[in-house]
């Protein structure tokens, strides 16, 4: 199969430079959840009638999701900011898409969207950017391929690829050998037009936004844990998926970046409102409190089945901790920009469990420790972690970062930048338009201060 070709949309890399800010303040509302916006769309596409979301995220990886649930013939209309209606097809209904489905950045749109295309008899063929067509895919390509898919995929499983769904497809059981919720829901999706139960097994548990929707929808899933402490989620096939409103919550991924702003700059007081705590998604929270960050939770609630709250932070003196690596799937996308707060902690950050990382958008280890280094700090790094010397808020910073078409490395070392001595540049800031369009504007109106061509 040929060579990625690149997305278009990045073919102009803007460099940015975050400079020493003073005094972050004021009330925020970040973007709607990733993981919550791309289900919403795929499942509302897969339910009869029409499903009505509001907070959506509006970044290019949600957006890329939207277009490819029109391509596979659900009805997907923006009816204002957030606001969106998605008329489904039902539950094996899609139709074959006359041309590739362009993913750009998102792994999560593409490996969810190859589950939910292996459980029809329709053949798509996946492309995306150059980070994506690195990524590995055998994790899905493998559980997707005992259900009956078959995959024509790049050497090493990469995209592109082009996949045939079963014409009737097996239920299987499957231990999952990553933690991923990718994977899990890859063949939930699939398993929902598959005949009988299809179990997904997780040694380590991971974000159960697919859980909570499928139940919301309608479907019947069970979960149970094994003497092992290993968790069974076990889906009854062939379901038909009720339209359900969804509100979706500020994302804790996004919301991770002022908040560590806010930490580390001096005179900061900021509140951020409505984020989800998801037990499987908040652990950069805890951790950040154990370092002794000011952060209190408050008004927490239940927005759309989800637990929501709002938070209050504080500049505060951070001391280094071991992050033990169980809570690694629950922060797993927040290493980058903690491994910036440790930066300023006093003593040792140690961080391991995290070999995932290194298959996210960029090899995530690789590019915070360059990252760090090029700051003035001293890091190692082991293939599955990274250890952290801090600098007890004395970072020189000054270096020029390298982002590897990374939204969250860009994103934490402009964070670095407001905080440190001396200005930090990333080589490229368009990126961050794939989950938080407006994180410049937004951190501005906080008072950070940024120069350069990405404005
Ligand atoms: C996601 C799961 C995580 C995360 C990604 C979003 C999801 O990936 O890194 O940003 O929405 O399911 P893995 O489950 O592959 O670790």
């Amino acid at each position: 199969m040929a060579t990625p070709s690149h997305s278009a949309s990045h073919s102009v890399s803007a460099s940015l430079t975050a400079e020493p800010s003073h005094g972050l303040g004021g009330r925020i509302q970040v973007p709607g959840d990733k993981s919550i916006s791309h289900r919403a769309l795929i499942f509302g596409a897969l339910a009869v009638g029409e499903t009505r979301i509001s907070g959506l995220l509006e970044g290019e990886d949600v957006l890329a999701t939207a277009e490819t649930m029109r391509r596979l013939g659900a009805e997907v209309t923006r009816l204002g900011e957030g606001d969106w209606s998605v008329h489904g097809v039902g539950t094996g209904g899609l139709r074959e898409p006359e041309q590739p489905l362009d993913f750009g950045n998102s792994g999560t749109g593409a490996r969810l969207v190859m589950g939910l295309v292996a459980g029809h008899p329709i053949t798509a063929t996946f492309i995306g950017d150059a980070s994506l067509s690195r990524r590995p895919m055998g994790r899905v390509i493998s559980p997707l391929s005992q259900m009956g898919a078959h995959f024509h995929a790049r050497e090493g499983g990469r995209m592109p690829l082009t996949l045939t769904g079963a014409r009737r497809a097996l239920p299987i059981s499957y231990r999952s050998p990553v933690a991923s919720a990718q994977v899990k829901s890859a063949i939930l999706l699939a398993a929902l037009n598959t005949p009988g139960v299809t179990t997904v097994i997780e040694a380590t548990p991971t974000r159960d936004h697919t859980e909570r929707m499928l139940k919301a929808f309608g479907a019947e899933v069970k979960t149970e844990t094994g003497k092992d402490g290993a968790l069974a989620i076990s889906l009854t096939g062939e379901p038909e998926l009720r339209p359900c409103p969804i509100v979706v919550p500020g994302d804790p991924s996004s919301a991770a970046f002022p908040v560590v702003a806010a930490l580390l700059t001096p005179g900061s007081e900021i509140v951020v409102e409505g984020i989800t705590l998801n037990p499987h998604r908040a652990g950069l929270y805890t951790t950040l409190i154990e370092m002794g960050g000011d952060i209190e939770v408050m008004n927490q609630r239940d927005e759309g089945g989800e637990p929501v709250a709002d938070l209050r932070v504080r500049s505060s003196r951070l001391k280094g901790i071991d992050v033990p690596p169980d809570r690694a799937a629950s922060m797993i996308d927040e290493y980058p920009v903690l491994a910036v707060a440790a930066s300023f902690a006093e003593g040792t950050t140690r961080m391991s469990g995290i070999h995932e990382l290194r298959v996210k958008e960029s090899d995530r280890i690789a590019a915070t420790a360059s990252g760090l280094r090029a700051n003035g700090i001293k890091v190692h790094e082991s293939e599955d972690g990274m250890v952290v010397e801090g600098r007890a808020g004395e970072v020189s910073g000054g270096g020029h970062v390298m982002t590897h078409m990374d939204h969250r490395i860009a994103m934490s070392f402009l964070v670095m930048g407001l905080a440190a001595q001396k200005p930090v540049t990333v080589d490229d800031a368009s990126m961050i338009a794939t989950s938080f369009p407006d994180f410049i504007g937004l951190m501005r109106g906080l008072g950070a201060s940024f120069t350069g061509q990405a404005q």
